[in-house]
């Protein structure tokens, strides 16, 4: 039993991956040369990325990460509970935010305000996927490796129930494994 069995199609294959990787990498390099920022990680979806992304951008910078849920039940949408919180300042940094997927811009959207209010110098994101199809709050976004068509995507870092993050590559979830 393989994990491809419960793939349907391939979304990015590790080749496409790696040219996206390679060209977001060379345009951040020359956007934050001098700059050293702070690229914040998001949990757990970006850890692949991240490893990928950093190793492309030959200029000085430094990680983080932060693990955020969306509240659930009483609290209103838009607002997100902080899981693990930055180690470190963004108190007059660049911090460019990396993220694995955007869909509703509801988690992106609390982290922009929560670090704006620490009073960052500037703050940018940068996804591998876009899902626009879903949208429910305007986030701007810089730096979009892809957009995708709707449809649940795992590997690369994405999950289904936790699972699927080792997949090398992006597929679309069978279905009948999720519905
Ligand atoms: P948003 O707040 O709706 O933009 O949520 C984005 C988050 O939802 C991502 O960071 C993922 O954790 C998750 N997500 C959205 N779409 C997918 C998908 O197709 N596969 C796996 N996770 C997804
Ligand atoms: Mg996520």
């Amino acid at each position: 039993m393989s994990l491809k069995n419960d793939i349907s199609e391939v979304v990015l294959s590790e080749e496409d991956i790696d040219r996206i990787v390679t060209d977001l990498g060379e345009t951040i390099k020359k956007d934050y040369e001098g700059k050293t920022p702070i690229l914040v990680g998001l949990l757990k979806g970006s850890v692949l990325f991240m490893g990928d992304l950093i190793k492309k951008i030959d200029t000085h910078l430094e990680i983080d990460f932060m693990d955020v849920s969306s509240y659930v039940g009483t609290k209103s949408t838009g607002e997100v509970q902080i899981l693990k919180d930055l180690s470190g300042s963004v108190d007059g940094r660049h911090i460019l935010i990396v993220e694995d997927i955007i869909e509703t811009g509801t988690t992106l959207n609390s982290i922009i305000n929560l670090i704006k209010s620490r009073n960052a110098a500037s703050i940018e994101i940068v996804t591998l996927l876009d899902k626009p199809v879903n949208r429910k709050l305007h986030v701007d976004v810089k730096y979009i490796g892809t957009e995708i068509p709707d449809g649940f995507v795992v590997g690369y870092g994405l999950d289904f129930d936790e699972k699927y993050r080792n997949l090398p590559y992006i597929g679309l979830l069978k279905p009948e494994l999720y519905s």
